[in-house]
């Protein structure tokens, strides 16, 4: 799940994007609600360029409400189909069929005017590792799961499944790579919990989402640990601690475990719906 990417494993993923691309007439990208520009690759615009795209705000569950309304508008603008969704619901099909139809609404109709009627349009799921593109696929396909095998002219090996009479679906996601060189992009693939926590100093990640969240979400901290959010982040997090008997050798307090415990809570969205990032901002 969680995830490094090194140069090989960036040209493997894209040439495998390019293969697949070909296949399809709509890229269905899902990017990640609560970092909305971090979890995604700029470079799918180039790859996708020929496409239909549909861009989907996942884990809208976990997300501040207010701020993916922003996020729609703001993707809207910028030329896509947006829709926020929650990839463990199956309740979105619907609408999610919609928005397909629409992005291919050109395509349907180059095959009406030549005869060709009721053509399923293809689709695939992109996006980077732990977005939750294999989670929408079983919980969107899953129930028709009706594989319908290699098709001649089709690279073998490539299996569709039928969403319904209008749409099949590509089983394997495309996996995306995120803007690593962006130091920013790194801190917030981090808040989430999608760069491996070995890799990353956790006691600093918690004091910048500390920082963060004295400052955007303000009486969050205060509410749910019960710290004074005027301090500076370090004894904020001494005082979370302290409050929640995260305590070593010596009585004294463990910054490392306190840490844990506030990313971990941040990560299930105990700390309620937050949004780390603010379409105009960077
Ligand atoms: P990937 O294929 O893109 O790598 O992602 P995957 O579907 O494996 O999803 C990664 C994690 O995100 C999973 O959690 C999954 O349940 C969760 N997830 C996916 N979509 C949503 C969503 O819309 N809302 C919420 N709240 N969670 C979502 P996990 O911890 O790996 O597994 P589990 O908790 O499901 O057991």
């Amino acid at each position: 799940m969680h995830f490094q990417w090194y140069p090989g494993h960036m040209t493997k993923a894209k040439r495998a994007m390019q293969e697949d691309i070909k296949l399809i007439d709509v890229v269905i990208e899902l990017v990640d609600a609560r970092i909305p520009r971090s979890s995604k690759n700029p470079d799918i615009d180039e790859l996708a360029k020929q496409k239909a795209r549909v861009l989907l705000l996942n884990k809208s569950d976990m997300a501040d409400a207010a701020v993916q309304g922003e996020w729609i508008r703001y993707y809207e603008q910028a030329g896509y189909l947006v829709l926020a969704v929650n990839a463990k619901k199956k309740n979105e099909l619907k609408q999610i069929n919609a928005l397909i139809q629409e992005a291919c609404k050109e395509k349907i109709e180059r095959d009406r005017k030549r005869g060709i009627l009721n053509r399923p349009v293809r689709a695939m799921i992109v996006g980077i590792p732990n977005v939750g593109k294999s989670t929408f696929i079983n919980s969107f396909a899953g129930r028709a799961c009706a594989k319908t095998g290699n098709k001649p002219g089709v690279t073998k090996g490539k299996q569709w499944i039928r969403l319904n009479k209008q749409v099949e679906l590509l089983d394997t996601p495309g996996i995306l790579w995120p803007k690593f060189e962006d130091q920013q992009v790194g801190q917030h693939l981090a808040f989430i919990g999608s760069i491996k926590d070995e890799l990353i100093q956790s006691v600093d990640l918690a004091l910048d989402l500390i920082e963060f969240l004295t400052k955007t979400y303000e009486g969050i901290l205060n509410g749910h640990y019960n710290v004074q959010e005027n301090l500076d982040s370090v004894d904020i997090l001494r005082q979370l601690a302290i409050n929640r008997g995260c305590i070593q050798k010596g009585n004294e307090p463990n910054y490392e475990k306190a840490a844990y415990l506030l990313l971990d809570d941040f990560r299930n969205a105990k700390l309620g719906r937050i949004t780390i990032e603010r379409p105009n901002e960077r």
